[in-house]
């Protein structure tokens, strides 16, 4: 006996809402599976303010973090322009001014919605911490000034300080090898890994007004002073740092100095201008600096024409850093091969702040990743539609089972 009129028409209606039901929890399935929403991004603002000029440097990281450290990069390096905020000393107010433009270039690219949870920093290093010695009341009004000026902008921000030497080190130490992958490493497997020990380097940097060396070092550091202990990716650091200031030890270096370190001073910008970048020998450093400061001026400014600013520089400051590194740290022909002068890791500007940052960003606390099901608008309609035709099936059903009379 075959089927009834009522009993096939109730029959394709059901059929067509298992049909159409089943579409829709597809659609919606495959939709949240692949749109997952993407971690929120969030940001943070360090001033680095150093004895001939201060930088802005904004990171960004996703706010689900490795371990309780960011995954930090840096989205923003601005020059503020003016000198250093050490030399504001006669206008205090005129050193928290001059870090409006960068602060505003960096809140351009800051969603309005995250600027108050944006943390931002002031460290100041050598050119305050010979301010401090010279006159404490001068360098207590020029923190006081840029207090006021940046807890007066739209961030969260979180205050200025004076780094010690060795901080300034250590965090110069951790952004290296950050930047190189030394510290914790996105492996091809999608995971993180941590390198072994072997693979750190250490960090030389030469700033304005002061010099920093630090490296893990082979025993145990007898001088506490010079030690100093991080955690970081759930692994405990000890490395050895020391902080040389350039002034104020002899008047003879700190006169030289005076000239050699307005607005620039530096391991990389000097090796770069003198070519010698690429790994060359000590014996090619030193015979390209003497050559180089041996020539007459007038040849040198027709060799470099439109350079004249830091030209006068590149003699003093190769002499300097040749000086430094072979009879200070003891490089030798041998060892020399191993320094790699650089300005950048992975994209990161070599310095203390964004090891500063990562430090400090293990005291923002994580946020669950966000898991929204974000549907497109097409497939959402579609979804829709699937579902409302189920509904009108299932009904007719109903209706075809309640009140279709049997013929
Ligand atoms: C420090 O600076 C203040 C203000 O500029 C000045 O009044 C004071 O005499 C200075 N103190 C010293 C020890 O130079
Ligand atoms: C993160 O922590 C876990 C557990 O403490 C550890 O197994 C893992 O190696 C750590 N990852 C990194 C990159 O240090
Ligand atoms: C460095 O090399 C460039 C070309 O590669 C050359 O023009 C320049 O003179 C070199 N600089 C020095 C200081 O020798
Ligand atoms: C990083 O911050 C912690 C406090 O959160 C501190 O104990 C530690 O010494 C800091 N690391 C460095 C290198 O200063």
């Amino acid at each position: 006996m075959g089927l009834s009129r009522k009993e096939q028409v109730f029959m394709a209606l059901l059929g067509a809402s298992g049909v159409a039901g089943l579409t829709a929890l597809i659609l919606f399935l495959v939709e949240a599976a692949s749109v997952l929403r993407p971690t929120d991004i969030k940001f943070g603002i360090v001033f680095d303010a150093g004895s001939s000029h201060t930088s802005l440097f904004l990171y960004q990281w996703p706010a689900d973090k490795e371990n309780g450290t960011g995954v930090v990069s840096q989205a923003l390096a601005c020059q503020v322009e003016g000198p250093g905020i050490s030399s504001y000393a006669s206008d205090p107010a005129q050193a928290g001014e001059s870090l409006q433009g960068c602060l505003e270039e960096a809140l351009v690219l800051i969603p309005e919605a995250q600027r108050r949870k944006t943390p931002t920093f002031l460290g100041a290093t050598a050119g305050m911490r010979l301010l401090r010695q010279k006159n404490s009341s001068q360098a207590r009004d020029i923190f006081a000034a840029v207090t006021q000026a940046l807890g007066r902008s739209p961030v969260d921000f979180w205050g200025a300080e004076l780094l010690a030497g060795q901080d300034e080190g250590a965090f110069g130490w951790i952004t290296v090898n950050y930047g190189l992958g030394t510290l914790v490493k996105y492996s091809f497997t999608g995971e993180w890994i941590r390198p072994p020990e072997e693979m750190l380097v250490g960090a030389l940097d030469l700033g304005g007004a002061s010099t920093q060396i630090t490296f893990v070092p082979g025993g145990p550091i007898l001088d506490k002073s010079t030690q100093a202990d991080f955690r970081l990716y759930g692994s405990d650091y000890s490395v050895y740092t020391h902080s040389y200031l350039c002034f104020g030890r002899d008047q003879m270096l700190s006169r030289l100095l005076t000239g050699l370190v307005q607005a620039f001073s530096n391991f990389y910008y000097t090796f770069h201008f003198l070519n010698l970048t690429s790994g060359q020998p000590l014996s090619t450093a030193n015979a390209t600096i003497w050559e180089f400061c041996q020539r007459s001026w007038k040849l040198v400014e027709a060799s470099y024409p439109g350079q004249d600013r830091w030209l006068r520089d590149y003699c003093a400051s190769g002499l300097y850093i040749l000086t430094l590194l072979r009879d200070g740290y003891g490089f030798s022909e041998e060892t020399w091969p191993s320094i790699q002068f650089r300005k950048q890791a992975s994209g990161v500007d070599i310095g203390w702040t964004l090891g500063y940052m990562l430090n400090l960003t293990g005291m923002i606390p994580a946020e669950e990743p966000a898991q929204w099901w974000a549907q497109s608008h097409s497939v959402w309609v579609a979804t829709v539609v699937f579902l409302v035709l189920t509904l009108v099936a299932v009904l007719g059903a109903a209706a075809v089972q309640l009140f279709w009379v049997q013929d």
